[in-house]
């Protein structure tokens, strides 16, 4: 039988086309740069961005520690939100691995960062202080429930950075959702980022991969981060096949897991005991809060789990669910008949 696992959009498997490129693929090694399929998505990747280039790495976390050991030096200081995934989920490792100092502002539940909270961050010049370097801003944001940050709030942010002569890194390990969500061209909304990483393994189904982009010296120095991480990968054209049908065939499918989140997230809001906030989902991902007396959230997962469905603990009280490439509409309305009879609705 079926498992409907909504745990994540990172359990997605590769497709069968993108089976077929991986046995076929060309490839080379890639610390000599000459892997011809890897070559090939970073030019693809740097393109659809609207950025001069791009860097093939092994996962999210690795492209966003990159991008800060690209742009910060030891003492350097960076303004992020206290909810963000590099904040939150990567082990602090910009602190650990480049001595990067975090600053951290409240995330507002859009997962924007206010800019006024963001301008009075910014440290003045003074022997006292590290010096701030970079914006990190998340884009959907995972914690907050998948929300989109749109062009204009990018561009406000932008013009903050550009007054104080700093960069602007988006982690955007669900871009792609993004743009899809609000309609805009990838390109524009990446606009005001001076580096941007997007994952291809997570809505766009491919089974390993992240990409870097920005401008050719950027990349250049972040090229020089990921071998020192131990992330020069040699034959890696097996891996970018499958990262170029991703971005070829799995972008605007996007739009069936965000009307699949909506599904859900509306059934959720009719049961008992079930804590959400409807306007919150905008992209692939919901959260909510069980708020009942006789059950608490790891019995209603075991159930869950014995219906054949499945959900993530995400902090006290709350549970994630994580529309994706195989999870279908008749797939949400099991699951929903499987919580109904859980919550007795
Ligand atoms: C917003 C965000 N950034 C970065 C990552 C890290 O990606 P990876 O698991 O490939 O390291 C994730 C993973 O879930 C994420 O949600």
């Amino acid at each position: 039988m079926k498992i409907v696992d909504l745990r994540s959009d990172t359990l997605t498997r590769p497709t069968p086309a993108m089976s077929r490129a991986i046995a076929e693929a060309e490839v080379g090694d890639d610390v000599f740069g000459e892997d011809p399929t890897v070559n090939k998505l970073e030019a693809m990747a740097a393109e659809r961005l609207g950025k001069e280039a791009a860097l093939f790495v092994a996962s999210g976390t690795m492209g966003n520690l990159v991008s800060l050991l690209a742009h910060c030096g030891r003492g350097d200081e960076i303004i992020l939100g206290s909810l963000s995934h590099t904040f939150f989920f990567e082990q602090g490792g910009s602190a650990a691995v480049g001595g990067i100092h975090p600053r951290t502002i409240p995330n507002q539940p859009d997962g924007t960062l206010p800019l006024p909270e963001i301008e009075a961050a910014i440290r003045a010049d003074n022997v006292h202080f590290p010096r701030t370097r970079l914006i990190v801003l998340e884009n959907t944001h995972n914690l907050c429930s998948g929300y989109p940050l749109d062009a204009d709030y990018m561009q406000a942010v932008g013009d903050i950075a550009r007054r104080h002569d700093l960069k602007i890194h988006v982690d955007g390990a669900r871009f792609f959702n993004a743009a899809v969500a609000l309609g805009v061209t990838p390109d524009r909304l990446a606009a005001e980022a001076d580096s941007i990483s997007f994952c291809l393994s997570k809505g766009l189904a491919a089974p390993v991969g992240s990409m870097v982009c920005g401008s050719q010296d950027f990349i250049a120095g972040a090229r020089r981060a990921r071998k020192v991480l131990g992330g020069g990968m040699r034959q890696a054209g097996v891996l970018a096949a499958a990262g170029i049908v991703a971005l070829t065939e799995m972008v605007d499918r996007l739009a069936d897991d965000h009307a699949h989140a909506r599904q859900l997230a509306e059934g959720l809001a009719e049961m008992p005991g079930v804590s959400i906030d409807l306007s919150q989902i905008k992209s692939n991902i919901v959260f909510f809060e069980l708020r009942r007396a006789d059950m608490t959230v790891e019995q209603f997962l075991k159930m869950l789990d014995e219906g054949s469905a499945r959900m993530l603990p995400v902090g006290v009280g709350r549970i994630r669910a994580v529309t994706h490439y195989h999870i279908s509409a008749e797939d949400i309305d099991y699951t929903l008949s499987v919580c109904a009879k859980i919550l007795k609705a």
